[in-house]
């Protein structure tokens, strides 16, 4: 994981945000380069919807306005970071414990434009353990629905996300059909969001690498 490759991924992004744009932004430290580039750019993004308290504040520091997604009605962009992507640009993401917003923000928005470096760029998903938000109660019941299904769920002990629910690390699941697992699990009593961004993946990858960047997606 290199970070003069993730902001590389950042600047790029960047790029293709229109001047004036209402934009979803994710979290963590690819998309903390991509706020502190808007940081210098004032202009450049007045307003945004945030996927989580941490982006929020730095959101609010770089002066950018913060809007409740149930304000707006067509958001046209969202910019996310992610723990794992395949060529078909599906994602594995929940590394910070924000999957649940960036879910629904993902869903939200017209067009998702994912920035990783080129460490994150795999042939199959799943070498990431795969986080899922579970409501508290439902922790130890999830965990055997997991466990039947090969995976070795871990509980993130300490850590509350910010809908007040806890996360299950899941290693060792075999990711062979991402949108499949993704439906199936979604099926499971007291799953919150599973960090499998299949049935909606991004529009666009842009790969941060010393070689520059490329970009996945949008007929490449
Ligand atoms: C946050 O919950 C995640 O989905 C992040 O998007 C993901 O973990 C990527 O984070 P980094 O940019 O810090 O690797």
């Amino acid at each position: 994981m290199s970070d003069a490759n993730k902001r590389r991924a950042a600047l790029a992004a960047l790029d293709l945000v229109p001047r004036g744009a209402t934009i979803g932004v994710g979290t963590g430290s690819t998309v903390n380069f991509f706020i502190e580039a808007l940081a210098a750019q004032p202009a450049h993004l007045r307003r945004a919807v945030s996927s989580s308290a941490a982006t929020s504040a730095r959101l609010h520091a770089a002066g950018v306005a913060l809007l409740d997604l149930n304000e707006v009605a067509d958001l046209e962009l969202y910019i996310d970071g992610a723990d794992q992507a395949n060529p078909a640009r599906q994602l594995i993401k929940g590394g910070g414990g924000a999957l649940t917003r960036e879910k629904i923000i993902a869903a939200a928005a017209r067009r998702f434009i994912c920035i990783v470096d080129d460490s994150k760029l795999v042939a199959r998903l799943g070498s990431f353990p795969l986080p899922i938000e579970v409501i508290p109660m439902a922790r130890a019941l999830v965990a055997r629905e997991l466990t039947a299904r090969g995976g070795r769920p871990q509980w993130r002990e300490g850590f509350v996300t910010d809908n007040g629910n806890q996360i299950l690390d899941v290693h060792g699941l075999v990711i062979s059909d991402p949108p499949a697992l993704e439906r199936e699990l979604n099926q499971l009593a007291g799953i919150v969001t599973v960090g499998l961004f299949a049935l909606r993946p991004a529009d666009v990858l842009l790969v941060g690498s010393a070689q520059g960047v490329r970009k996945l997606g949008d007929q490449e």
